[in-house]
């Protein structure tokens, strides 16, 4: 099905399922342990060995000689797979550095050997006894000086404007030029990368933990240099990715070369103090400000320049692409310029660009507010926009930021906000923020196959994800509005290459996606049993379990006969999100209290508005976002990967050291979704909201900081030493 016309009615639109606030089908498999993970999937005919990875112990430079003898002598070690043995191999398209092979070393605990033995201890103390030599070069770790000489990056349109800003911010009433940083960050999800590998002749199985099923299994191909349909690739349950698990990882590739060599299955995780290193993190990013408005409030200039840092080959943050829709004004610029680090690789995190942008953007924008005396909220509504900014023709699919900050002002108690430093609360001061969300829609094709059997029962299959989400649910939920059954009639099964490719799970575009590629194969299923009865397609009916046309109705067990009935189709994208641009928009407020003696901040509670067309499942919407402002909450106010910049690696590269919120650090928070459609995004009229969660939520926490204490923070996190200082004299 190709979706280019904005859709009206269709029967999504009768709401009994889809819009529900059904709870998570997967649920009780999760609460009972009978999910199986990655790692947990056994075969009791099958004895699993347990492989332990080796990281290279400098950022860079080459492997000279390995000495494995310790190792392979070690008790229970069945094998011992080494990066220089296995020689240089191809990597997949979507890595930026190699993943295992080769003498080549591009980073701190790139992967150098896997140690297979027949228990995990005895595998972990091999793998201690590995001897490297190595030859070290200098590499470059710091970004503020590696910025220095950063480049215009060759791909992913990295400038952009409109006007003149030059002359239009020299000639403002009020100027605002300041520089924001926000550090590296890790993913932390709770699962680690997790994969068991088997080998039948030249046929692999992975049991993996993967955000894309496609793109793993097509880059597991090209690094084994085998055939992809040689390839089985399951990953049913995921224990959150956050983009960590986008791409292809060490722990799949380590665990298919240690079941060559081993003979047998091999189960390879990624020990967490290895984790932060070996795989990807959000990259460090300096972005400078710039913004002119006038006296009314009216911005005329606005300018946003973004440094990052990547391996050679590798991508920008791009933290300037909100700057480019959010506000108004007619004279703009943005840049990204990309810095050579010998880091681990930079990559996605949960809403990439958007999320580290807004962190910048969004305290500018308080900060402007500040020198206009115009309420920052008031000071955003100035400067809504219902066109691209940058190309005045292309409209909004629709855009409802004023209606979030209006709604969210008035449900939180906006009005009556106190000026910086005033409020106190015993030993808190106390402040309030607020700041917008922004994320854009993203749309990729998405496969799925839908089944009606002899029982009436509908089960759908696709290689779609659910990596906490909820994507198991809300896709039960369109196959069942759409054929008009309940929800226990459908049966879904998600995570597995034998199925149609999904769009699978990112950039907030999982759900929105996955559902319009089952809603187009459910489409293909009604015609199918329209046909089979004989019935007019058009005017057929699917509800309660029945099949309707004029006055007959035949049930959906006795329609899908002795064999049963299959619909299979993907969902394809016309020029929609082209000739609109199709966003999703959200405010948040937060109140905070900081510790008039100490510096320390305490989040008291949090508000989001959130407007990202249909909701498909409150509940699950609901969990997305609370989960995001958790983790905004963290990147405000503690998580930043520490780098070494002498040796090259992130230091506290474990959960001890790597702070992130937990329950504690959230005592209230509050989601209210507006009310609306997008006709534009889909048949589902949806748009994503899992990353439109996390977009602001730290700034709007340094925006109550500063209003708490009158200590203007920039440089992320806002730990209690950059506060502390500042702070208002106690009485
Ligand atoms: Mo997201 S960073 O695209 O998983």
């Amino acid at each position: 099905m190709q979706f280019d016309t904005p859709v009206t009615n269709n029967p999504i639109d009768r709401l009994k399922v889809v819009g529900q606030p059904i709870h998570r089908i997967d649920g009780p498999l999760k609460v009972t342990g009978r999910a199986i993970y990655a790692y947990e999937w056994h075969d009791p005919k099958v004895q699993c060995a347990y492989g332990y990875p080796v990281g290279a112990a400098i950022a860079k430079g080459h492997i000279k000689s390995m000495d494995v003898s310790g190792a392979k002598k070690a008790a229970g070690v069945i094998a011992v797979v080494t990066a220089p043995e296995v020689g240089d191999r191809k990597k997949g398209k979507f890595n930026t550095a190699k993943l295992f092979g080769g003498d080549e070393v591009q980073h701190y605990h790139q992967a150098i050997a896997v140690v297979v033995a027949e228990t995990f201890e005895q595998a972990r103390a091999a793998a201690a006894l590995v001897k490297v030599d190595y030859t070290e070069e200098s590499g470059a770790f710091d970004l503020k000086q590696a910025m220095q000489t950063a480049v215009k990056p060759e791909s992913g349109d990295p400038d952009s404007g409109a006007g003149d800003f030059e002359a239009a911010f020299r000639s403002a009433a009020v100027t605002l030029d300041q520089t924001y940083t926000t550090p590296d960050q890790s993913h932390a999800m709770m699962e680690p990368h997790a994969s068991i590998a088997a080998w039948d002749g030249d046929e692999l199985t992975v049991w993996t933990s993967s955000q894309m099923i496609d793109w793993w299994r097509t880059d597991l191909a090209t690094t084994l240099g085998i055939d992809k349909e040689k390839i089985h690739l399951m990953s049913p349950f995921i224990g959150g990715g956050f983009g960590s698990k986008l791409f292809l990882r060490s722990d799949a590739v380590l665990a298919a070369f240690a079941a060559r060599a081993a003979g047998r299955p091999v189960k390879v995780a990624l020990p967490r103090p290895f984790l932060m290193n070996n795989t990807t993190h959000r990259p460090a990013t300096v972005q400078r400000l710039r913004i002119g408005a006038e006296r009314d409030g009216r911005i005329t200039a606005i300018a946003h320049e973004s440094w990052s840092g990547d391996l050679p080959g590798g991508q920008p943050e791009t933290a300037v692409m909100q700057t480019r829709l959010l506000y108004a004004g007619a004279n703009r610029m943005t840049a990204m310029r990309l810095a050579t680090l010998d880091l681990p690789e930079g990559n996605a995190m949960r809403a990439p660009g958007e999320a580290p942008g807004l962190m910048a953007l969004e305290i500018a924008m308080d900060e402007v507010a500040e020198k206009l005396g115009i309420d920052p909220v008031e000071f955003r509504i100035i400067n809504d926009t219902q066109v691209d900014p940058e190309k005045p023709e292309r409209p909004f699919s629709h855009r409802d930021l004023v209606g979030c900050l209006k709604l969210g002002a008035e449900r939180f108690g906006w009005n009556g906000r106190g000026r910086p430093g005033l409020q106190r609360d015993g030993n808190w001061l106390i402040g309030t923020g607020v700041a917008a969300a922004f994320r854009n829609n993203l749309l990729l094709p998405s496969g799925a196959r839908v089944r009606l059997d002899r029982e009436g029962v509908v089960s759908v299959e696709t290689d779609m994800t659910d990596i906490g989400t909820g994507s198991y649910t809300i896709i039960a939920q369109t196959a069942a509005e759409i054929l008009g059954v309940t929800v226990d009639k459908v049966s879904v099964q998600l995570g597995d290459s034998r199925f149609p490719v999904s769009s699978g799970s990112g950039g907030q575009f999982g759900a929105n996606c996955s559902t319009s590629g089952v809603y187009a194969a459910c489409v293909k299923l009604r015609e199918a049993v329209a046909q089979k009865l004989g019935f007019n397609s058009e005017d057929v009916l699917f509800e309660d379990g029945e099949v309707r046309s004029g006055n007959r109705s035949v049930p959906l067990a006795e329609a899908a006969g002795p064999d049963g009935l299959v619909g299979e189709d993907t969902i394809t994208w016309g020029d929609l999100s082209e000739t609109h641009q199709q966003s999703t928009f959200g405010a948040h407020f937060v109140e905070v209290g900081v510790d008039a003696a100490t510096g320390e901040s305490r989040i008291r509670r949090m508000l989001a508005v959130c407007a990202a067309g249909r909701i498909l499942n409150p509940i699950t919407a609901r969990s997305q976002v609370i989960g995001a402002m958790t983790m905004g909450a963290g990147g405000a106010l503690s998580e930043e990967l520490a780098v070494d910049t002498r040796r090259g690696f992130f230091v506290n590269h474990d959960l001890a050291g790597y702070e992130v919120a937990v329950h504690a650090d959230i005592p209230h928070q509050e989601v209210i979704f507006m009310d609306e459609t997008d006709p534009m995004s889909s048949p589902m009229k949806a748009k994503g909201i899992g990353e439109l969660g996390l977009c602001g939520v730290s700034a709007a926490i340094a925006n109550a900081i500063y209003n708490a204490t009158g200590v203007r923070v920039r440089h992320y996190p806002i730990t209690l030493d950059k506060l502390i200082g500042g702070l208002p004299d106690v009485a």
